[in-house]
């Protein structure tokens, strides 16, 4: 067996009866994340209360994701979702006097919501060529009337990679500001902020960061997040009392309580990611991936996306998605469809051979139809 699966597989009970390859919509839960939860639960069932406790974990949380992603905790705000994330982002930006943004048709729909709610807005949406976002289309879009440039670093429906880097130079050099959406690439793909030079990035933990729902993490280079004043504000994003200030960096891009029970899942959940290192985890998920591509194409199954294209998923083309992943559940396969696509979207807990079992039974169901 390989090596990071043959050392981590014994703290994920569900993979020891279930093929698990859903992790661009929810991973396998771990153990210690499992034990996390179970630690919120007790702690207000058998002390009544754990306000200072959770505190500190939302500040660990905070810690790990900064860690994850090359940033400083100050720079990373605690958040309710993606959407929210962007919704924040979204009402600091009204007093620009340019009022332009930019989105990509490979961004999750709901970037596309929030943009169009905002009639202030005048938005471009950059169509996908060929399955992926050539550098020329941001030169041809952006312009110096743009606030904002949208990209997802994985296409959440075939696992198409973008080079951040190279589209935030463009942004930069048009004066618009840059947000990432890394939900389907944090966990798996190393990220690096700084060197990237990213102005904001947003990842929630249920997918490949092993938490669960209710919780996401929004990053605001410091710089800016000091100079903006988000219209959607409220306490957890102020110092204390009744005419508080902003609180210092990202940490004004929060509003209410999180959901803590979703913190301390978090917590658990980053800090054995950063143990086990994020390259390492790209390194072990490309290798099964490319085999997988190569099996599956072996069995004359279509993928998805361009080969090289999707290193860390592999999404097979189907008309019947969903009634596939339904067939598959029975068979203890787990997996997410995806419109037209099935999604196998392994983590550093699957093995080339359990990737290989799911296409022998897509296979196997294509066959029967
Ligand atoms: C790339 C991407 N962005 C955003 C979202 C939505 O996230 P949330 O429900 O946290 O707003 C998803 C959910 O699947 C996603 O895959």
């Amino acid at each position: 067996m390989e090596h990071l699966p043959q050392q981590y597989r014994q703290l994920f009970p569900t993979v020891q009866t279930h093929t698990m390859l859903a992790s661009c919509s929810q991973s396998a839960l771990a153990e210690p994340v499992s034990r996390a939860i179970k630690d919120y639960h007790d702690s207000l069932l058998l002390m009544g209360t754990n306000w200072n406790e959770a505190i500190e974990k939302t500040e660990s949380a905070r810690n790990e994701f900064a860690q994850l992603i090359g940033a400083e905790p100050d720079e990373i705000a605690i958040v309710p979702s993606v959407s929210d994330a962007l919704v924040s982002v979204a009402s600091s930006l009204t007093d620009f006097k340019k009022k332009h943004v930019v989105y990509t048709e490979m961004d999750f729909p709901t970037v596309s919501h929030v943009w169009q709610a905002l009639s202030d807005y005048n938005v471009s949406v950059i169509p996908s060529i060929d399955g992926g976002l050539p550098l020329e289309q941001y030169e041809a879009h952006i312009t110096d009337e743009t606030v904002l440039t949208c990209v997802p670093h994985v296409h959440y429906r075939d696992g198409f990679v973008q080079g951040v880097k190279a589209i935030a130079e463009i942004s930069k050099r048009k004066g618009s500001l840059l947000f990432v959406d890394a939900y389907q690439s944090a966990g798996h793909i190393p990220i690096d902020v700084r060197e990237w030079g990213v102005d904001m990035l947003a990842a929630g933990t249920r997918k490949y960061l092993l938490g669960i729902s209710g919780m996401a993490f929004l990053y605001v280079r410091k710089e800016l997040a000091d100079a903006l004043k988000p219209k959607a504000s409220a306490w957890f994003g102020r110092e204390s009392g009744f005419d508080a200030p902003y609180a210092k960096g990202a940490r004004r891009f929060q509003t209410g309580t999180p959901a803590f029970i979703s913190v301390y899942a978090a917590s658990a959940a980053l800090s054995l990611l950063n143990h086990i290192g994020v390259s390492r985890i790209r390194d072990h998920v490309k290798t099964i991936c490319s085999d997988a591509r190569q099996y599956a194409a072996e069995k004359g199954l279509q993928l998805a996306a361009q080969a090289g294209r999707q290193p860390g998923m592999v999404a097979i083309r189907d008309e019947r998605a969903s009634e596939t992943a339904r067939l598959l559940r029975k068979k203890k396969v787990i997996c997410a469809p995806r419109d037209t696509a099935i999604r196998l979207a392994p983590h550093f807990y699957n093995t080339k051979d359990e990737l290989r079992h799911a296409i022998d039974e897509i296979a196997a169901i294509f066959a029967a139809r």
